[in-house]
């Protein structure tokens, strides 16, 4: 789907995608849904949760969205919207953030400074969410 011309997507309306995406969870489970919406390369890319009756093989909607992104060959991620729609409303942001392993998948495919807007948490770059992320160098 296209961003605007100028490849910025207003944060609330980049946070509509996510929590559209989150419909699409596949989440019996948890029953916990979660939606991302990612720009990159001008286009927005969706992800959501899909659990497994093996629990550890279940993946998160922002390294769903993420890696969809990467592997459509749309380049960095320029913004990320995260919606957990069924997150208690009188939770705290602790209850909406991004999990660790997703925080390193960003840290990978964004930028330092992308933006990261959390549903009911606030704006937070991806070093902020990850400070001293692991790194490789490239060979
Ligand atoms: N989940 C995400 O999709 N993203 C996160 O960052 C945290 C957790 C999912 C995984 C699982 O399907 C459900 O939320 C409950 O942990």
């Amino acid at each position: 789907m296209p961003a605007n011309e100028l490849g910025w997507v207003p944060p609330q309306e980049l946070l509509e995608h996510a929590r559209r995406a989150a419909l699409s969870a596949y989440a019996p489970y948890s029953r916990f849904r979660v939606g991302a919406a990612v720009v990159a390369g001008g286009e927005i890319v969706l992800g959501c949760n899909v659990e497994n009756a093996s629990y550890g093989l279940s993946m998160c909607a922002e390294r769903v969205a993420a890696f969809k992104a990467q592997s459509e060959g749309k380049g960095p991620l320029s913004q990320v919207a995260v919606s957990c729609i069924d997150a208690d409303p009188e939770a705290g942001p602790e209850g909406r953030m991004p999990c660790g392993a997703c925080r390193q998948v960003l840290a990978e495919l964004a930028g330092p400074d992308t933006p990261v807007w959390v549903d009911g948490a606030g704006e937070f770059s991806v070093s902020q969410l990850l400070p001293s992320a692991f790194r490789l160098p490239r060979p």
